[in-house]
């Protein structure tokens, strides 16, 4: 095990990167619930995911969210990123639709030797279990909908949900071709003044850039409203 990987250097590092994101996010958002975000935080200590800018901006998206708002993410894995999104929800009827095959299947050759090594690990065929474990963990199994499936099928079968999310998180297969195709296939779902928003963006998934910088070209995205490490985040 890499000495970075033994407990007591992680929780060192942890305590250390985590605090030090916590004291800006704080003085840039002091209206926000950091305690809750701490708190997830301490629960995915192992998980390397994503950044804390990354899980602190999903935070805040989800936050700034109206009362029991409708939220859909393409792409869960053990659900980090949808725990983060669940922790800044509020209301009792605010839901996030996680939509994943849960078997690390993605036809971005990387990203599939990646997923095959970590099952090896893992010792499982899916991540679903875990996904469930972790938001039962949190205290967050109401507002969890795993929707196991491949993300166009998800699409076709959430059709009477057209145009009644409020937040959308793409972070699935990361080949150039399904991304398009996923930006097309979820766009129309969300409400007018909704968010869609991207992992990846000018990471070395270079396909999610040059699908999302297409779409830009042409108009697809009302406005920008943030970014933060490899996430952007649009109005529609
Ligand atoms: C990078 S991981 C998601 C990580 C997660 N958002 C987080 O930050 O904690 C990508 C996930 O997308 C899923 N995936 C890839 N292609 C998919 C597809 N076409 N349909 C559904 N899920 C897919 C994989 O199974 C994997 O769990």
């Amino acid at each position: 095990m890499a000495f970075k990987h033994w407990p007591l250097v992680r929780d060192v590092r942890f305590a250390q990167k985590c605090g030090r994101y916590l004291r800006g996010a704080k003085k840039r958002r002091p209206d926000l619930n950091w305690e809750e975000f701490h708190r997830i935080a301490r629960h995915f200590k192992a998980d390397d995911m994503g950044s804390f800018p990354e899980r602190g901006y999903l935070f805040q998206l989800a936050s700034d969210l109206p009362t029991d708002a409708q939220v859909i993410e393409v792409g869960s894995w053990m659900g980090a990123s949808t725990c983060f999104i669940a922790g800044g929800l509020k209301g009792t009827k605010a839901k996030i639709a996680a939509v994943d095959n849960f078997q690390g299947l993605s036809t971005c050759g990387e990203d599939a030797a990646w997923y095959n090594r970590h099952f090896r690990q893992l010792g499982v065929k899916s991540t679903l279990e875990i996904f469930r474990e972790n938001f039962a963990s949190l205290g967050f199994s109401s507002r969890a909908e795993p929707v196991v499936s491949d993300s166009l099928a998800a699409s076709r079968s959430l059709a009477d949900r057209r145009g009644t999310i409020d937040l959308i998180f793409i972070d699935g297969d990361h080949s150039y071709d399904a991304c398009r195709a996923d930006i097309a296939a979820w766009a129309p779902y969300v409400k007018r003044g909704g968010v869609m928003a991207f992992h990846d963006f000018g990471s070395r998934a270079d396909g999610v850039t040059r699908a999302i910088f297409e779409q830009i070209k042409i108009g697809r995205f009302a406005e920008i409203v943030g970014v933060a490490g490899t996430i952007i985040a649009f109005r529609m």
